[in-house]
């Protein structure tokens, strides 16, 4: 709900208010973001009271206790009272002074920003203009309101209504005051393979700046980050995250000045940023995303996970089954025939798989990564019939086919590039630099847009097509025009193409991809429903990008893949069902050779499928969270819950000895309910055990020798399984106790043997 009062502006949501104010010199400010309020009497106690101004600051209005630099401001600019970091740096010809207040507030009906991402089914909107009247230019305070979620939208629009034009150099969504409570920023970073490693650190009096200068919002640091106080933890305590719906270069920055104010603020990156607009024209920012709760760093992916769910994926996959996926890309590479692909379409299928994805190779020349990007027709070579046929023959067996493109991009030995050397991103002074053997497009060309559409169409015309992954691969280089919006303006070119697309193909469902999670952000979320979270099939790997991700992003957009045991990034090997057990929470594929697997890992695998298949709303849509974190002494434990289930994965890192009694703990649970729990099996490599096999073995057997390799794949020994009933109460609190773990002293049917990057998946229901 918006409630415009005498000199302030009350924003309320489900859980969370918001107080504006224009009371101080018709400077704007947010002077509360927390809990809820009860009632507006309130209000004039939560805004402070200025006597006078300390030492060298500067005077708003001559004997007038105010100053920009101490006020709580939601827009601020240099060169003028305000001597921390700006949000807004814009100048003309004559000046670059800026005294932007309070000109008028109104509630609108929920906008659109013009050539970008808009979060949907927003509820009200509230649209609050400054103006510098000498400067003639205003800016527009989008304030947006997802009240069910405890969200807050914002964004800025400048108008400039000077007759000179106006450069805008900086331009943040939003910036927000807080107060600082011996504050920690959870911030992201990584790489390729390596996306979602976490970091807290404290807000220190100076200012963290985190940002992306690659092109895309980068897996170097993703957009989505938080603000814990002091004592916030998992369940409890009050924390701030905030995220922005741009797929660019983004820059977020935390500030505190020395009276402990903190400043908050996030937008489209600004180093080298530039974008001129003339007499009469405006400028739209991004959305900014806010959400506050008070119940801990799960309470605030609670409210993340909802809003992408109900305002970021399109309506249409809201709620869907997405289907189970088999990807060829680890098994095969780009080389691969197509009686290959049919003979692993028809074991994919006789396991359960839904949708066959063909990777990359099948277009062009494609046979290695310096060849044929750009252009979109099929090898005939490989594969005759072209993809018709392969849809065909997937459709024959009831499953859907799909496929991997690279749009953005071109090879140098392609047609495309020798007929339009001029469309790549250079400066046309120095050679263009490659990565990965390959240019990027130059999307903010109409011409190159409308090439991509057109390829684009020819493919899906001619297939039956109800997938693609959508894969971007280096980092953007060599821009022209000097200083410029040219980063954004790509991005712009990007949102018209896959909106086009995604419009006139409402049915195919796109999946994000960008060299794994380097573009991994609400704005590609707004086109495309769920994204390939990494190029590492580590489990263990994977377990620390994924349950990093989720405070800012819900399981219906995480796609993980279960890959060979030996993983092709670390050469670690884990079982298959390891691997299930962490590519089950999102979206689930296979990305191994079928046909190089054991009659023992397909059924293991056919009975993943089952389980997934039949709690496939929980790990798709429930609510995902973090019952506790990994440490020297304890495992990481995550769940997802939704409605009567639960499903609750304890993650092993070291193998200890001497392990501790090991109890099922769970946190999203009705208290008054009884539940049943029960694990789910996992099949164990004989070869585990080792020379010890030969304490049960009737022949003496070798480690390593050929017989312990047969033996594994004739033999199958299931994991223990615990199961009982517990009451929520007792799975909220310590839990019921599991069997005893492997100890190195005995072995039985009831012995917990998990082991160095072991997991144990757990299955609670309620009791009917
Ligand atoms: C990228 C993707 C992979 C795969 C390859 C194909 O690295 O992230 O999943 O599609 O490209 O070239």
């Amino acid at each position: 709900m918006i409630e415009i009062l005498d000199e302030e502006i009350l924003l309320s949501t489900k859980k969370t208010s918001m107080v504006l104010s224009y009371r101080n010199q018709k400077k704007l400010g947010t002077y509360y973001y927390g809990r809820k309020i009860i009632s507006k009497e309130e209000i004039p106690s939560l805004i402070r009271k200025y006597s006078y101004i300390e030492g060298t600051e500067i005077n708003l209005e001559e004997n007038k206790p105010y100053t920009e630099d101490l006020l709580k401001l939601d827009l601020s600019v240099m060169n003028h009272s305000d001597f921390n970091s700006p949000s807004l740096i814009l100048g003309n010809e004559k000046s670059s002074v800026f005294d932007f207040v309070f000109k008028e507030a109104k509630i609108i009906s929920p906008s659109i920003i013009e050539g970008l991402p808009t979060p949907h089914d927003a509820k009200e909107e509230l649209l609050v203009t400054l103006e510098d009247s000498l400067m003639k230019v205003k800016a527009d305070l989008h304030y947006v309101l997802y009240p069910e979620v405890d969200v807050i939208g914002r964004y800025l629009v400048i108008h400039n209504e000077n007759e000179l034009p106006l450069s805008i150099r900086k331009a943040m969504s939003y910036q927000l005051p807080l107060v600082n409570h011996d504050d920690r920023i959870f911030s992201t970073y990584g790489h390729w393979a390596d996306e979602f490693n976490a970091d807290t650190h404290p807000v220190i009096h100076g200012r963290t700046l985190i940002e992306s200068l690659t092109g895309s919002s980068s897996a170097r640091h993703n957009p989505f980050f938080m603000i814990l106080e002091k004592d916030c933890n998992n369940i409890s305590g009050n924390v701030y995250g905030f995220n922005l719906v741009y797929s660019g270069n983004h820059e977020y920055s935390i500030e505190m000045d020395t009276f402990d104010n903190i400043r908050i603020s996030q937008g489209i990156q600004s180093t080298g940023f530039e974008k001129v607009i003339e007499t009469n024209e405006s400028f739209s920012t991004p959305m900014g995303i806010m959400s506050f709760s008070y119940e801990g760093t799960n309470g605030l992916a609670l409210n993340m996970q909802q809003f992408v769910n109900a305002h970021i994926i399109k309506p249409q996959w809201k709620n869907t089954d997405r289907p189970i996926i088999y990807n060829n890309w680890e098994a095969t590479g780009p080389n691969f025939s197509k009686g290959k692909l049919v003979s692993l379409m028809k074991k994919a299928k006789s396991i359960g798989i839904e949708l066959f994805v063909l990777d990359d190779g099948w277009f062009s020349s494609r046979n290695d990564d310096s060849h044929g990007l750009g252009d979109w027709n099929v090898n005939g070579k490989k594969l005759p019939g072209g993809l018709k046929s392969l849809s065909d023959e997937c459709q024959k067996l009831g499953m859907k086919f799909g496929i991997w493109v690279e749009p953005e991009m071109v090879n140098d030995d392609t047609k495309l590039y020798k007929e339009h050397p001029d469309w790549i991103i250079k400066d046309n002074i120095h050679i263009p630099l490659k990565g990965r053997h390959q240019y990027v497009l130059d999307l903010s060309k109409k011409e190159v847009q409308d090439y991509i559409i057109k390829a684009m169409h020819s493919i899906l015309d001619n297939a039956d097509i109800s997938y693609v992954k959508w894969d971007y691969n280096r980092n953007i280089s060599d821009i022209p025009n000097g200083f410029s919006s040219f980063y954004h303006d790509y991005i712009l070119g990007l949102y018209k193409v896959i909106s086009k697309l995604t419009d006139d193909y409402p049915d195919v469902l796109f999946e994000n991809c960008a060299s794994g999670g380097n573009r991994f952000d609400l704005g590609m979320l707004s086109y495309f429903p769920q994204s390939w979270m990494s190029d590492d099939t580590d489990s263990y790997q994977r377990e620390t990008i994924q349950r990093n991700a989720l405070y800012g992003y819900p399981l219906s957009v995480m796609s993980n893949h279960v890959a060979a045991k030996t993983s092709n990034q670390l050469l670690r090997k884990t079982s298959l069902d390891i691997k299930f057990d962490v590519a089950q929470y999102g979206i689930l594929g296979y990305e191994l050779d079928l046909n190089d697997l054991f009659k023992n890992d397909l059924e293991t695998i056919e009975d993943q499928i089952r389980f997934y298949k039949e709690n496939r709303k929980v790990l798709q849509w429930g609510r995902y969270s973090l019952v506790s974190e990994p440490s020297e002494k304890e495992d990481l434990v995550l769940e997802a819950s939704l409605d009567d289930k639960a499903i609750i994965t304890q993650f092993h890192s070291l193998q200890r000895p001497n392990p501790k009694e090991g109890h099922l703990k769970a946190l999203y649970l009705e208290e008054d309910s009884l539940y049943t729990y029960k694990t789910r099996p996992q099949l164990i490599p004989l070869k585990k055990f080792g020379n010890l096999v030969n304490y049960i073995a009737p022949i003496h057997v070798k480690e390593d020798y050929i017989l312990s390799v047969a033996l594994a794949k004739h033999v199958k020994m299931k994991s223990e399984v615990d199961e009982g009933i517990a009451s929520g109460s007792a799975l909220l609190s310590s839990g019921p106790v599991l069997t005893q773990e492997w100890s190195g002293v005995g072995y039985d049917e009831h012995i917990r043997l998990v082991s160095d990057f072991g997991t144990r998946c757990y299955l609670i229901r309620k009791k009917i």
